[in-house]
């Protein structure tokens, strides 16, 4: 449990909506899933739109993508609260989405209803899903793919994905390539990561970060803190993300039977070099 979950009263509200949503599956599954993803910053899904208001530069690079698959049918791996989702559906896509925060999942459903009857918001995890068809897209975008921390995870991942692969399939992940200036910053200081404005009370919010890397597992614990001017620290929130360098996604794709046909450094489609901020991977079906 955060630190913001027993301070705050509003939080005690979706806690208790969280146990709701728990009640179909058995309290085990869901102690493991907790343990595995570590992620409290994606129990409050507003405040996800609201952070990441700035985030648009990808928004053609998909729109794009779908326009060169072979038909119309996608599944987005990890949609949050349907960012990427909108674009798709409006250009005509038949869009399924998987997301394993329950808050995040009922916010897509809620923005999406708007968007047609070609929209399916499933909570699920994307180690392990079963959706019985295939689909001509499936992406994991904006790093989603880094909250898969083990191997094992990510072969997982791979084994639902190829499940619901056709031979022509497109499998497109897009991440951030790990940069050590980054990784390696003094394990005790807090840098400035972003501002925003909350959007219920109007309030400017200032982010920091703190980090701390653990070169043998690769994993990257990560620690924001919010605050206002009235309020230090009024929120502290962790996440975990795995540093996929990009020998290690050459080596996993491939080791799995993947057949890589383009590796992309930017969204402008830019052949991935030493000097790339993301890494983009196209895959299909290897023979
Ligand atoms: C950086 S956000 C990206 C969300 C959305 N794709 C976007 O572009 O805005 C990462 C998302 O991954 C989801 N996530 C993390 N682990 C997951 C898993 N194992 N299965 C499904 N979703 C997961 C989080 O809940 C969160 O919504």
């Amino acid at each position: 449990m955060t630190r913001e979950t027993v301070i705050f009263p509003e939080k005690r509200k979706k806690f208790y909506s969280l146990f709701q949503h728990l009640r179909n599956k058995p309290f085990f599954y869901h102690l493991k899933n907790n343990l595995n993803t570590r992620n409290s910053i994606y129990n409050d899904a507003r405040r996800y739109d609201d952070i990441h208001w700035w985030k648009k530069n990808d928004l053609d690079f998909w729109t794009n993508i779908f326009s060169e698959i072979s038909g119309n049918t996608v599944l987005e791996l990890a949609c949050g609260t349907g960012r990427l989702a909108f674009n798709l559906v409006r250009e005509g896509a038949d869009y399924t989405g998987l997301e394993i925060s329950p808050d995040f999942a009922d916010l897509a459903k809620k923005k999406l209803t708007k968007a047609g009857n070609a929209v399916s918001i499933i909570s699920g995890d994307m180690r392990n899903f079963k959706l019985n068809k295939t689909f001509d897209l499936i992406f994991i975008g904006f790093n989603s793919f880094l909250h898969l921390l083990k191997d094992k995870d990510a072969i997982s991942c791979f084994e639902s994905v190829k499940k619901h692969m056709h031979e022509n399939t497109r499998f497109i992940i897009d991440i951030f390539t790990p940069n050590p200036l980054f990784l390696y910053r003094p394990e005790d200081s807090r840098f400035p990561v972003l501002e925003y404005t909350n959007s219920k009370t109007d309030e400017h919010v200032c982010v920091e970060e703190s980090n701390i890397y653990d070169r043998d597992t690769e994993i990257n614990e990560l620690t924001w803190y919010f605050s206002t001017k009235k309020k230090k620290d009024f929120a502290v929130e962790h996440f975990s993300m795995r540093m996929y360098f990009p020998s290690k996604m050459n080596q996993i794709l491939i080791d799995f039977g993947f057949k890589i046909f383009h590796q992309w450094g930017d969204y402008y489609r830019t052949d991935l070099n030493e000097g790339s901020k993301l890494q983009i991977y196209d895959v299909q079906l290897g023979n």
